[in-house]
């Protein structure tokens, strides 16, 4: 806990000298979730209906004030943020944060840029017809960050602004602490160049990657290239021995960037994914393929960790921290129901800790989800509590915090504590009214 707060104030501090920026992958194509724009414009039904543009840009900002508060102000513009889109999610994403005012940030302060695109194959090495008189393309992969950084200019941005630090992370993460002076902080203290935040897999057959060591070097090995035997292996405290899931949350020091554009990059290799690519049959109909029909290649933004000189992993709690969407409403996880139900679910906690109580119509109180876990105040029901009222807690309580409130339920005890809450409730800040 001691050692949080320390990360946490070399993180902030390093914010309030204008030292952090944050850059978003945001060039995928959304193909699981199926909507025809941007997965940032895309809103979960939240009450407020913020998208998730809206809450990341919101977050930075609740950030900047907190990192001014503490360090009597923040020096130059605050926090510069990159967004990597692709040729079909770049003019979307700059309309719309054009039309909402760039969401209460410096318009400065927003760089958008496009990652490159590849020709898509067939499995026997043909391109690909998107149209008669076009070739199919897909975006080159989150790793095609690196190369965009060069041939955009980017990274000469990032330096001129004098950043020496970059958090990186996708789009879909609806939990993401852009920036988090946690991990900022722990990273800088240990001197990396490189750092991921983990999360300890659920189960052996999870289909997330592990961040591990193979032959001395970091790297992500992806699910599919282990054997079941290996992800089954476990330690003698009975954890998974290779439980570091990779969620996308990384930090590079510019430095380290630097050398990776310059040296290293035209060394990454392309992924190969077996796609269903929309392609014309012989009249020239455009159709999606019920198969696979092809082959898009991509780089992964972690196949850099192999050159870090001092890399160190950063365990977070899953239910905090991470909850992506992948898929439309109606498949197994991570859809925006999910998204929707881990953001309540942790919005409570910070609430029932701040000192709020939760109630329902008839003004009884509601449980919390795992008893002796939330609150710290003694304000929230316990077992007998339960019995009395013979209540059956709802699955979630629909509650929801404005990230220009609370970054990660910092400052909430005043407005809450000993306060009955009734759902569906929602904290805003003043200018939100
Ligand atoms: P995913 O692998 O989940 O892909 O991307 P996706 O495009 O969002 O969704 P599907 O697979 O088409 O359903 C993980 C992160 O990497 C970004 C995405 O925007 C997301 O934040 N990404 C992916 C890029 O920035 N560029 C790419 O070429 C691919």
């Amino acid at each position: 806990m001691i050692l949080s707060t320390f990360f946490f104030s070399t993180g902030l501090e390093k914010i309030a000298l204008g030292r952090v920026g944050v850059l978003l992958l945001a060039g995928g194509q959304g193909t699981r979730l199926g909507v025809d724009y941007p997965k940032g414009m895309y809103n979960v039904g939240l009450p407020s209906q913020k998208t998730l543009y809206q809450i990341q840009a919101e977050r930075i900002r609740r950030l900047e004030e907190m990192a001014a508060q503490r360090f009597n102000g923040i020096q130059g513009n605050g926090i510069a943020w990159y967004i990597m889109t692709s040729e079909h999610t770049k003019e979307p994403t700059l309309e719309f944060f054009a039309k909402h005012n760039y969401f209460g940030l410096k318009k400065e302060n927003l760089v958008v840029f496009e990652q490159g695109m590849l020709p898509c194959f067939t499995f026997d090495g043909k391109i690909i017809l998107d149209s008669k008189s076009k070739i199919a393309k897909s975006p080159d992969g989150n790793g095609g960050l690196y190369r965009a950084l060069r041939e955009k200019k980017i990274l000469d941005d990032v330096e001129r602004r004098g950043i020496e630090y970059l958090h990186v992370y996708c789009v879909d993460n609806i939990l993401v602490k852009l920036a988090d002076p946690i991990f900022m902080g722990y990273a800088i203290d240990k001197g990396a160049d490189c750092a991921a935040k983990t999360v300890e897999k659920s189960q052996p057959e999870e289909a997330v990657g592990v961040v591990c060591r193979v032959d001395g070097k970091y790297q992500v090995v992806e699910y599919s290239e282990i054997t079941l035997e290996t992800a089954e292996k476990r330690n003698q405290d009975g954890r998974l021995t290779f439980s570091a899931g990779n969620i996308c949350n990384h930090f590079f020091t510019t430095s380290f960037l630097r050398d990776i554009i310059d040296n290293q990059e035209h060394s990454l290799k392309h992924h190969i994914a077996k796609k269903k690519i929309p392609t014309v049959d012989e009249l020239g109909n455009r159709f999606t393929p019920k198969a696979p029909n092809g082959i898009k290649m991509e780089k992964f933004v972690f196949d850099v960790f192999q050159f870090s000189k001092k890399f160190v992993v950063w365990d977070v709690v899953r239910e905090e921290e991470f909850s992506p969407l992948k898929n439309a409403d109606g498949a197994a996880k991570d859809t925006p129901t999910s998204a929707r139900h881990d953001l309540y679910s942790l919005h409570e906690r910070y609430l029932r800790a701040a000192g709020g109580i939760f109630i329902d119509k008839s003004n009884t109180i509601i449980p919390p989800l795992t008893n002796g876990v939330n609150g710290t105040n003694g304000h929230e029901a316990n077992n007998n509590d339960i019995e009395k009222c013979g209540l059956k807690r709802p699955e979630v309580i629909i509650c929801e915090i404005s990230p220009l409130v609370s970054y990660a339920g910092e400052g909430l005890a005043e407005l809450v504590a000993g306060k009955k809450l009734q759902q569906p409730f929602l904290l805003r800040a003043n200018e939100e009214h």
